[in-house]
Parts: C-alpha cells; structure tokens; sequence
C-alpha cells in the first residue's frame, strides 16, 4: 500500500469546506470528555515551576511508569512512556527491522493506515493477510504467510477499522507464530478501554520475549492532544527501544505526563463504563438506521467505528466526497484502510449528532 499523505486530513479539509452542514464522523477524536483528573493534574502542575519544568527523564516520569507497570503487572524497566500509541507503534517496528531478522511486516487488511506508512518509511516490505468478514484474524493465515524473512506482526485489538476484538486463543496463537519465525509481534492496544464483548485479551498474557504491546491515553481519557502512550518491552528489546526514542525526542511532555499519572490516581472505573455504554448506544442507534438504510455493516466488539456498505457504492474516496456533499455525512473511504474493505466506509462515532448522521443516510439512500 502506498502511503503518501494522511488521507483522514484531506477528508476532513474537504468537509470543512463543503457548502452545508456536514456531520464529522471522520476522526478518531472523541467527543465525551476527558476524567476530572486530567484538568486537576494540569493546575497542579502549572504550579510547580522550577525542576519540574525541565526534562522529564527520557523513558517517561518515574510515577507513571509504575502506575503504567503495576496496571499491566510488569517490571516498570520494560515500560517506555511514548509521544502517544504512534510513537510505540513506530518503536516496536523499528525495533524489528533493524534487528537483522527479516525485512517483511505483515499486516491485516483491512489495516490502520499508518502500519503500512511506517512499514513504508522504515524500508520494510509489506505483506498483507486478510481478516475475515468480521474483522477477525485467522492465525493460521498469519502462519502461511510469515517466513524468516518477517520481522514484525502487527495487530490490533479492538480494532480500528473493524472493531473485532480478538479471543484470548488469536493472541496466544499470534504470539507463537512471531516467536516460530524469530519476529516480534506488535500489539497495539490503544482501544483496551473499548471492548463491549468481554473477550479483550493482551498480548501481554503470554509471555514471550517476541511481543512488544503498545497502549495509550488518548482514547482512553480523551486527550488526543496530550500525546501520551507507552510501550512495553521485553528486557532483550528494551535499550534498543529506550536509545531510539531518546535520539528522536529527547524525551515527551512533562505537563502531559504529569496530568495523566495524576488522572490514573483519581479515576473512576465509572468514568470508562459510563463512555462504554455512551458507544454502545451509538452504534444500537446507527445500526438500526443503517438497516433501514438497507446497508450491511460490522457489528463492533470494541473501539468505536462502524463500518457499512451501501448498494451501489463503492468506499472510494471520490464517493466519500460525494456523502459529505450529498448526504451531509462524513466518514472515511474504505479504500484507505486496503482491498479486503475497499467497497465499504468507515464512520467514528465520536460525535453527539450519531442519530442525525444516520438519518440523514437513511433519507440518502431510501
Ligand atoms: C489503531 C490505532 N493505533 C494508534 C493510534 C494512535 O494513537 P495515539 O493518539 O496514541 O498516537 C490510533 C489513533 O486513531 C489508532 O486508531
């Protein structure tokens, strides 16, 4: 897959453009706000000043890699506190390919976008393996498809676009086949906060020296903006992690880092239900207008996008232009995220007008 620019930018420039009124359900941004915590961890800070104004360490403040340890029940060593998910993400690839064990990465396709970017941008070689009609992953497909020319896996779950969330049985399976082919698979569990079907399993149950897990805050708290993620690394991977995004950033947000460890202490586990059952409610709403709508689309396990296809037209960027001109809606085309979904769009429902986007495709396409 080429990767040139981010096409997510260009969907949202032409809404903002376009002459009505459009509905964004374009970005990953959600809409319900982040824990009381946050805030209160950003005045706390402003009022430190001195020392606690300049670097932070390099791998991420002491507290949060502890808090970020003790939650995920590993050494704090293997805990790198990133510039957000993408960050790990990169990390945990780059790691892979330049460890002299292959050159491929395989991905799923559907796929984020930004894997084959990265994969693109690292010198390595895409190799795609489908998921099913529902988003799942067959590992066995994994198997066929991985050599010892693979360096890395990538997955995720809950998944983005697709909202599987795979069984504890994929990850173990994953796990191994990274391990057979002396690759390392990278999970990337940004949506670990977002799973509606109870089967939400880490990589990090399995252990093995062949998995780095990435997670982050910006889903879970709401705080794309604050760029904080993390990644957990083996001890045999770790230096190698740790040097590369030190020579790349020096080091990540202070403030930030600082709001979120404050916002891990005084979070309700209220807090995350209550922005679950917010999602499920959306998707039963856009769901059933999609129905009337006479579209198929993905039924979400996790995260929070829907996926639909409507007869008679393709997921092509040029026809999502003509949603957000047409129909006042705006999503991404399933063409960005590779083939297996090209005739499908994505739509994020991280907006509070979830039941007027539906309506209006309904009235669209009636
Ligand atoms: C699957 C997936 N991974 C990573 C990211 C990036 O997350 P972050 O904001 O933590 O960099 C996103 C953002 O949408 C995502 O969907």
């Amino acid at each position: 897959m080429e990767y040139e620019e981010p096409l997510f930018f260009r969907v949202m420039s032409y809404a903002v453009a376009a002459d009505g009124d459009v509905i964004d359900m374009v970005s990953g941004n959600p809409d319900w706000g982040a824990p009381a915590g946050i805030a209160e961890g950003l005045h706390a800070y402003a009022d430190t000043g001195g020392v606690d104004f300049q670097y932070p360490p390099s791998v991420g403040l002491t507290r949060l890699r502890e808090q970020i340890a003790d939650r995920n029940d590993v050494p704090v060593e293997s805990v790198v506190v990133t510039n957000g998910g993408g960050e790990a993400n990169y990390l945990g690839m780059a790691r892979a390919l330049s460890r002299d064990a292959g050159d491929e990465v395989v991905l799923t396709d559907p796929v984020y976008p930004y894997y084959p970017g990265k994969t693109q941008m690292l010198g390595g070689e895409q190799v795609f393996v489908s998921a099913d009609a529902d988003g799942h992953l067959d590992p066995a497909e994994v198997a066929a498809a991985a050599s010892e020319e693979t360096a890395c896996i990538v997955v995720n779950s809950p998944n983005n676009p697709t909202g599987a969330v795979y069984p504890a049985e994929t990850m173990e399976r994953l796990v191994a086949v990274a391990e057979a082919n002396d690759a390392i698979l990278v999970s990337d569990e940004v949506y670990d906060h977002f799973d509606y079907s109870g089967q939400f399993a880490s990589a990090l149950d399995v252990d093995s020296s062949h998995r780095i897990v990435t997670g982050s805050f910006s889903k879970t708290y709401a705080i794309t903006g604050f760029r904080v993620g993390y990644a957990i690394v083996p001890d045999e991977h770790v230096d190698a992690v740790r040097t590369r995004h030190m020579l790349t950033n020096v080091a990540g947000s202070r403030p930030a880092q600082y709001a979120v460890s404050h916002a891990l202490e005084t979070t309700d586990p209220a807090y995350h239900q209550a922005n679950r059952d917010l999602v499920e409610e959306r998707i039963d709403t856009f769901t059933t207008a999609l129905d009337r709508a006479g579209a198929e689309y993905t039924d979400p396990e996790g995260a929070f996008y829907v996926m639909a296809r409507f007869p008679g037209i393709d997921g092509t960027l040029e026809n999502t232009f003509r949603l957000i001109d047409e129909a006042g809606v705006a999503g991404m085309p399933g063409e960005s995220f590779g083939t297996a979904f090209d005739d499908w769009f994505r739509f994020a429902l991280v907006t509070p007008r979830v039941d007027e986007a539906a309506d209006r495709l309904v009235e669209y396409f009636s």
